[in-house]
């Protein structure tokens, strides 16, 4: 999340994305919020991140009308895409969702999801080979710091996947993912993955056939002396036909 082998290029950069390149950093990294976080929470300064993180989620599903108070609704179904052990599934979606379904394709972190209520069916896979089951309709999809480990044409499809698993009536995505500011894609190579521009996801969304009920930048993160995290933006995105 502090990027430091950091490259920029104007064209087809993501074919710069190695699947295994990014499962072998992945299965390097302690099975903790911290690893999950990158190491960002043992920066002087950091610690708190994740539970900033998890409070402007849930604010940001408030707005949706989702959530546990007032007149909020609660959710009966839901998919974390990329969801690592669980810090998003646990720390916010177990609170307002019946049954959570993840799709995370590190063995590792599949177990930890496995010891969290609320969890029913684990898809072992990255998301650009998750196939939504059956007759399954989300009314919520959550996918969070996850999408760069996927090429454009990859998360093209995943998205198109997503738009038709959604209930037809009320269902939404939410995508939350740092973005690059540097006026073009930057690739990652620490973990293989992209950090894509504001512009890039906006084109992806609308290909997909998805468009934005609402747009929010994370507020709140850290920042000390020279350093800072990457802006954290949320998209919540509903099927154009909707
Ligand atoms: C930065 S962690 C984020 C985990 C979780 N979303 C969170 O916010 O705590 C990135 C996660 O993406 C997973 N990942 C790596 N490649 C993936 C892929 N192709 N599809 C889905 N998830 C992937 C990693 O195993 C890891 O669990």
């Amino acid at each position: 999340m502090i990027g430091s082998n950091i490259a920029s290029s104007t064209s087809a950069i993501d074919s710069l994305i190695k699947k295994e390149r990014s499962l072998q950093y992945w299965e390097n990294v302690d099975a903790s919020d911290d690893g999950m976080l990158g190491g960002v929470p043992t920066v002087a300064g950091f610690s708190n991140t994740s539970k900033i993180d998890l409070q402007g989620s849930r604010s940001f599903l408030a707005k949706l009308g989702i959530g546990m108070t007032n007149d909020r609704r609660t959710v009966a179904h839901t998919l974390e895409g990329g969801a690592g052990i669980g810090r998003v599934t646990d720390g916010l979606l177990r609170g307002l969702a019946l049954h959570i379904d993840v799709v995370e394709p590190v063995i590792k972190f599949n177990d930890k999801l496995r010891g969290i209520s609320g969890v029913r069916h684990i898809f072992n896979v990255g998301l650009e080979e998750w196939v939504p089951l059956e007759g399954v309709r989300y009314d919520l999809i959550w996918i969070q710091w996850c999408v760069g480990y996927l090429t454009d044409e990859q998360l093209l499809d995943f998205l198109k996947r997503c738009g038709q698993a959604l209930n037809p009536e009320h269902g939404v995505i939410v995508l939350k993912e740092n973005i690059s500011m540097s006026g073009s894609d930057l690739f990652d190579a620490t973990d293989s993955g992209l950090i894509r521009e504001d512009n890039k996801f906006r084109q992806l969304f609308t290909q997909a056939g998805l468009r934005i009920t609402k747009t929010d930048l994370q507020k709140g993160l850290p920042r000390v002396s020279s350093r800072k995290l990457l802006p954290v933006r949320m998209y919540a995105l509903k099927s154009q036909l909707m």
